[in-house]
């Protein structure tokens, strides 16, 4: 596995919110120690005792050689794996807990956590988790009540459905005191959005403040902890759903949910195979899906899944796969790779009507954010694409815009059809400005 260090800025601000005295501060996964390099000077004066676990002896090593006169005598540098190490039966407690765990973007990586089920009456029950997510469960246990938890976390605890019941967990046992959305790329070489995230054992909050970007001078939102049951704590999406609640305010285009008004299924051709042979996001061009000598139609698994007159289709997987909403051209009866999206209409006839109004609301940047998910490449979430809020009459209200897209789409000029979707998005965008 690769590791990615945290980057020096990142571990100072994160530093700002551990406590000002430390007692006992673990750092799970130390990885170089970029953590606990901005907390030494506390550790030593506070005489804290300082554990730090690592299942690289490499790494355990080196940070034992580069940190141990920077600690205070009693540091240990334990190889270990954190996760069986937090089992112990005398296990110690902490007043701080540092990581940046290990994530775990693949199934087969997945780790058997035992926990207390809080919706079903703490019953016991094995779920199947993300590393980072059963990093997260045994650190909370090993806090201390008041004790603070300062994290570098991915997307899947901070957004995804399977992990909401940890969510619940951490609400339930303290207060997140914030989750921070870093700029893209803050980590050298890793696509997904990363996230700190401060919690504090025992405390208890009504709202949950959600940052986003520049370290020092974040945009911040404040989330309610309402009745929903779900919390996403991702500031792209709570902002892109404060938006689209003002727009529907603020315009009448009848904006409905995209389930209402088509189906959406996912291809059905297993990577590798789907990209030999069938409709794959290779496919995509210039605001079309178009044919290929590659397409054989012999490898349809099931005839519901291949390409029909009035689909739409989209990428699933990469990057601004969002923007790849589009119409096929020679590729009906074809099969679809299961990186690729089918977008249905109920009522065929209103395709290009349904393209319109996605188009438009997709062409809004923070739009991507109710849709992208995943904590290694980023995929389109089939449920998120479901219940997507498009504008249905934008095809009325803007009627020029709308010609000069039919227009655009007969005359195959991806330009010009932008050109037509992004006047109105712009107008949309404007009455959030007002
Ligand atoms: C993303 S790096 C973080 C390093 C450092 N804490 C930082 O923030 O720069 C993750 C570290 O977790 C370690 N690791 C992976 N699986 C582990 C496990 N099960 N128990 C303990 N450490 C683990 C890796 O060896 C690696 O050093």
């Amino acid at each position: 596995m690769k590791r990615h260090e945290t980057p020096h800025d990142l571990s100072i601000a994160l530093s700002r919110h551990a406590p000002r005295t430390i007692r006992a501060l673990l750092d799970p996964a130390v990885g170089t120690g970029n953590l606990i390099v901005p907390l030494l000077s506390r550790l030593r004066k506070n005489r804290a005792r300082v554990y730090c676990v690592d299942s690289d002896l490499d790494a355990i090593n080196r940070v034992s050689e580069s940190q141990r006169e920077s600690l205070p005598s009693n540091a240990k540098f334990i190889h270990t794996d954190f996760l069986t190490w937090s089992l112990q039966p005398r296990r110690p407690r902490f007043d701080c807990i540092v990581m940046n765990p290990p994530f775990a973007a693949t199934k087969d990586r997945s780790y058997a956590l035992e926990c207390a089920d809080i919706a079903n009456g703490n019953r016991k029950v094995t779920r199947h988790v993300p590393l980072e997510a059963a990093f997260v469960y045994r650190a909370i246990e090993l806090l201390e009540e008041g004790g603070r938890l300062l994290a570098v976390l991915p997307c899947s605890v901070v957004m995804s459905d399977k992990l909401q019941w940890l969510r619940d967990e951490l609400l339930s046992r303290g207060a997140i005191k914030f989750v921070h959305e870093l700029p893209p790329r803050s980590f050298p070489g890793v696509e997904s959005r990363i996230y700190l995230m401060v919690f504090k054992r025992g405390a208890r909050q009504k709202q949950i403040a959600l940052l986003n970007h520049d370290l020092h001078e974040p945009e911040k939102l404040m989330l309610s902890l309402g009745n929903s049951g779900v919390t996403r704590l991702d500031f792209g999406y709570a902002s892109a759903i404060r938006k689209l609640q003002l727009l529907k305010e603020y315009s009448r285009l009848q904006w409905i949910q995209l389930r209402h008004v088509a189906d959406v299924l996912r291809g059905d051709v297993a990577s590798p195979m789907g990209p030999r042979c069938a409709v794959h996001s290779t496919d995509y061009s210039d605001g079309f899906w178009h044919t290929s000598d590659r397409h054989d139609e012999s490898v349809a698994r099931s005839a519901t899944r291949t390409v029909r007159k009035g689909d739409l289709l989209m990428a699933r997987v990469g990057r601004n796969a969002c923007q790849t909403a589009g119409r096929g051209r020679g590729i009906t009866g074809m099969a679809c790779s299961d990186c690729v999206l089918i977008i249905r209409p109920k009522d065929p006839a209103a395709v290009l009507e349904i393209l319109f109004a996605l188009r438009i609301i997709l062409a809004l940047e923070w739009s991507n954010s109710l849709l992208e998910r995943g904590t290694g490449a980023s995929y389109v979430s089939h449920n998120g694409l479901l219940e997507l809020l498009i504008p249905m009459n934008a095809c009325s209200k803007y009627t020029k815009q709308f010609y000069r897209f039919l227009r655009a789409e007969r005359a195959r000029s991806p330009r010009q059809s932008s050109c037509a979707v992004n006047s109105v998005a712009i107008e949309l965008a404007n009455l959030l400005t007002r």
